[in-house]
């Protein structure tokens, strides 16, 4: 079984090397996955300096492990958000969405990028009767928002359904693909992309100044994090979203089910499924399983996707990846400025698993942001946006969840060191002297402080992806302590490793 995305493993990426030197530019973008990417295009095409940051390479957060769909159809969303926000509000979302899909074509076309990028109706559907009435309301909800919808009772799945949603006009595509297209297209343009280079701070200011791990600082007119949750605790955007993890399994597939479309199921935790043309033929994808990072058993949630997979397509997964999305409170994405009071710091955060037609469409409106202008989907996306009556529900529960967490966790009673076998994890010890402890395939134990260097949560071990997760905001971390994904921006200390 290979542990890697197909999107990362069939891409010849080039390696760009870490910011060597300060550098000042009008704007720095964090973070290059496809809202950093597309928001440099952007804002150079306007005509500014730009130089882009990004801790690790091209693709390697949430835009190169994903399921690749393009699409405004995000499960059932319309008919709650119309009921929570308004008619309005779930026009913009749509149209904003739809426009990212259109963008991806433009830009695609414009820049020459063979991407496998090919419409395709995106359809949620519903195994059950009980489901058909949620089905038929997200139908015309759709429609009221703008949309394509139509109700469908038969599909090409090998299994029966009850009813789904289809809307026309959307895509899917090979993401990495995709993004060194654009990457090379900055590099073109004179962009300083560098890889390998973790922002660890902003200080807001005229001009701002981005402080990185490599000790080297951009300053910058403005800055643009885009690091999936902003890194930055202003603002508070970790106690407004919260992370879910969920999976993707994959194999190569000769199968005619599931080929016009791409799909999702209206249960949870819910199914993906969609076919993949590549030059060696066409491969099955199978997604799902979600669940609030750090809060389950990866390795449990890769075999349930796997056996389903076999159950329903008689395919067994030769391949297996992992993502991780934010989920906003209200239901809506958070893009604008970082707080009330630094002017001239925007972000782009909660995508709710949608974030590549919204990561694009995000783009233009941080150039907006960042270039003054107004622009018709500001107010939805406003970050700085109070929906007591759309959100409070969700930010209590949330919070209360973390506050859970805090405390909790740090009186559970710990494993035995004894217990933890050959490439394993655990934590151990009690209360502050918790220690993260992985034993290697040699048998060697290492350890390290079980504190999340974010706010102090204990962190979990991950069996499936092998790392350290935060159950928290949903900061990564790998065997040695470097933080894989933010928003922790510090590694775990090293601690001696139990006798
Ligand atoms: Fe916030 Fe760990 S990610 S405490």
């Amino acid at each position: 079984m290979s542990q890697s995305s197909l999107w990362l493993d069939t891409t010849e990426r080039q390696p760009r090397a870490p910011l060597a030197r300060d550098v000042g530019v009008d704007v720095c973008v964090i973070g290059a996955g496809i809202t950093g990417l597309s928001a440099a295009l952007e804002l150079r095409r306007s005509g500014a300096s730009v130089a882009v940051l990004e801790g690790r390479f091209v693709g390697a957060g949430a835009s190169g492990y994903n399921t690749a769909k393009l699409s405004a159809l995000h499960g059932l969303t319309y008919a709650q958000l119309e009921r929570r926000h308004g008619l309005d509000a779930a026009r913009a979302y749509a149209e904003a969405n739809q426009h990212g899909v259109e963008r991806a074509f433009e830009l695609a076309g414009q820049l020459d990028i063979d991407c496998d990028l090919r419409r395709k109706p995106n359809v949620t559907y519903a195994e059950t009767a009980a489901d058909r009435d949620r089905v038929q309301a997200e139908v015309a909800a759709a429609g009221r928002a703008g949309l394509p919808a139509s109700l469908v009772e038969e599909l090409d799945l090998p299994f029966e359904i009850a009813a789904a949603v289809s809307v026309a006009g959307q895509a899917q595509f090979h993401p990495v693909a995709f993004l060194e297209g654009v990457a090379r297209e900055l590099e073109r343009l004179g962009v300083t992309l560098s890889e390998g280079t973790m922002a660890v701070g902003v200080d807001a200011g005229s001009p701002c100044r981005v402080r990185t791990a490599t000790g080297h600082t951009v300053a910058a007119g403005s800055v643009v994090v885009a690091t999936h949750l902003p890194f930055l605790d202003r603002g508070l955007y970790f106690a407004r979203c919260h992370p879910e993890r969920s999976y993707v399994v994959a194999a190569p597939y000769t199968g005619e089910a599931a080929g016009e479309a791409m799909y999702l199921s209206t249960e949870s935790p819910s199914h993906s499924i969609r076919t993949h043309e590549l030059g060696s033929g066409t491969w099955l994808l199978v997604g799902g399983e979600s669940h609030k990072t750090g809060q389950a058993d990866a390795q449990e949630r890769y075999e349930r996707l796997e056996r389903w997979m076999l159950e329903r397509f008689g395919v067994q997964a030769t391949m297996r990846w992992a993502t991780q999305d934010q989920m906003p409170v209200d239901g809506v994405p958070f893009i604008g400025p970082v707080d009330h009071v630094s002017a001239n710091v925007f972000v782009a955060t909660g995508f709710r698993k949608w974030g590549l037609a919204m990561g694009i469409a995000a783009s233009e409106l941080l150039a907006a942001w960042v270039e003054g202008r107004d622009h018709p989907w500001r107010s939805l996306f406003d970050t700085r946006r109070l929906r007591l009556r759309a959100a409070a529900g969700s930010l209590l529960k949330e919070n209360a969840n973390v506050a859970l967490r805090f405390v909790g966790d740090r009186l559970v009673k710990r494993a035995d060191v004894d217990s933890i076998a050959p490439g394993q994890g655990r934590v151990v010890g009690q209360r502050l002297a918790q220690r993260a402890v992985h034993r290697d395939e040699s048998g060697e134990l290492h350890a390290l402080s079980a504190r999340c260097t974010h706010l102090g949560c204990i962190v979990n071990w991950n069996s499936g992806e092998r790392t350290w997760d935060c159950p928290c905001h949903g900061s990564r971390f790998a065997v040695d302590g470097e933080v894989i994904m933010g928003p922790a921006v510090s590694p775990l200390e090293r601690r001696e490793p139990p006798s």
